[in-house]
């Protein structure tokens, strides 16, 4: 078997092709890897098993990001999303990060949050004190309502509370989930040890649910890339264009560390990697979503998740964000496409997960900032638009690139440009 995720001249291949060389990658049966990703993974009848109101499924590009390397290991990753470039550019980031030794990534903490609301509480201070002496007895009881997740080797391992005024109180219990993302999890516990945490602060029981600002579960990934592998290919003295394309990346960073109006659009290219990775696997993106932007405003003000800074003849970037991810259960359970992700990254555990989702959203972003602080976002992202924009204009096989060739020529990637194109190119064509 052929290791690692370096394919030279992959988006070059067919399909058949780069499925042949992604099964050989991953050690998978061909014919398997196909029937997985044929009619996209699901039938319309698990479909209906699965939410209410089924008429049919909805088809997204489910594509492979190469070069990724986390913590000295080589990963494929599986990347499901509909916006072009976002899979080329975390590709070609991955592989400038690669030559470094890839991307180091570490769990910094692996607990969710389970909230227990309480209101009306007549002396919130007292009741406070009340619950933290109540904690041992508490964290008994919420195991018991998981025992499942305790023989995994998971539960709950501690308690917070916090006095948020005005009569209320809310009770933290937090759970290690092992492998689940852990939302029905949290929340049979917070539902179990409910109706005690009332009695105990003679408050009214409110909500019990996780929350999805995971802050307790987060990701650090870091890398270096070498300044020469930043320049663009044109440049003649590369080192020095490099380090002035580094320092662009570091202005580029400063800017969002400034201003919360850039800093969502620079949160919004982590996301691009991040969710891509997290739908491939079946996970929970608005979860993802929610934890990653309310974790970003923390401060009180809207930050950037990730910066970079020029350090001598090298970019340095990193990334922190909460994720709160599962490699069992939920999606996975009915979706092949999402248990295949897993196995195309050799990942079994929700933390390797998390971490290499992590690394492709700090690969993307990476590119981006590249692209917006040398030539601009528009000539690589219209190339690719371009190539959809022809296909929905009708062009198929070889057609599609010769009508995005054109459309790129005119600087005009319309519907009726690619229309206009196709007619001619079908007006000359034996
Ligand atoms: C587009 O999907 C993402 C970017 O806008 C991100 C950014 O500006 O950093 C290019």
């Amino acid at each position: 078997m052929t290791t690692g995720s370096r394919i030279p001249g992959f988006y070059r291949l067919s399909i058949a092709e780069r499925r042949q060389a992604i099964a050989e990658r991953a050690g998978l049966e061909l014919e398997e890897l196909i029937a997985t990703v044929r009619n996209a993974g699901l039938s319309t009848t698990t479909a209906d098993k699965v939410v209410e109101n089924v008429i049919g499924v909805y088809g997204l590009p489910f594509g492979i990001a190469l070069n990724v390397v986390v913590n000295s290991v080589e990963r494929l990753v599986p990347m499901v999303v509909e916006e072009p470039s976002v899979i080329a550019a975390a590709s070609n980031a991955a592989r400038m990060v690669r030559e470094t030794g890839g991307f180091d990534a570490e769990m910094l903490e692996d607990l969710m949050i389970a909230q227990v609301q309480l209101f009306d509480v007549p002396s919130p201070v007292h009741a406070c004190e009340k619950l933290k002496q109540a904690g041992p007895a508490l964290l008994q009881l919420a195991e018991q309502a998981v025992p499942g997740l305790v023989a995994r080797g998971g539960g709950p391992r501690g308690l917070e509370v916090r006095n948020l005024g005005d009569g209320a109180v809310v009770l933290h219990l937090l759970v290690d989930c092992v492998d689940a993302m852990g939302a029905n999890l949290c929340n049979t516990i917070a539902e179990a040890i409910g109706p005690t945490v009332a009695e105990l602060t003679e408050g009214t029981l409110g909500l019990r649910i996780l929350s999805n600002l995971s802050d307790r579960r987060r990701v650090r990934v870091t890398c270096r890339v070498r300044a020469e592998s930043l320049a663009l290919r044109a440049s003649t003295d590369t080192t020095r264009d490099g380090l002035s394309v580094a320092r662009g990346i570091e202005q580029a960073s400063r800017f969002a560390e400034l201003d919360p109006y850039r800093a969502t659009t620079h949160n919004k290219g982590i996301m691009n990697g991040v969710d891509a990775v997290v739908l491939a696997t079946g996970n929970d993106f608005r979860a993802v979503e929610a934890g990653a932007h309310a974790f970003a405003a923390k401060s009180g003000v809207y930050r950037p998740l990730a910066t970079w800074r020029a350090v001598k003849d090298e970019l340095h970037g990193q990334l922190e964000l909460p994720l709160a991810l599962g490699t069992v259960g939920g999606t996975l359970r009915v979706h092949p496409i999402a248990r295949l992700s897993l196995e195309l990254m050799g990942i079994t555990e929700a933390r390797d997960l998390a971490m290499t989702v992590a690394c492709a959203g700090l690969a993307s972003n990476l590119a981006a900032l590249r692209a917006l602080a040398t030539e601009g976002i528009q000539r690589g992202h219209m190339s690719l638009h371009a190539r959809s924009v022809a296909t929905a204009a009708g062009a198929t096989g070889d057609e599609v690139e010769r009508v995005a060739e054109r459309l790129s020529e005119r600087g005009d990637v319309t519907l009726d440009a690619a229309s206009q194109e196709l007619s001619r190119i079908r007006d000359v064509s034996p």
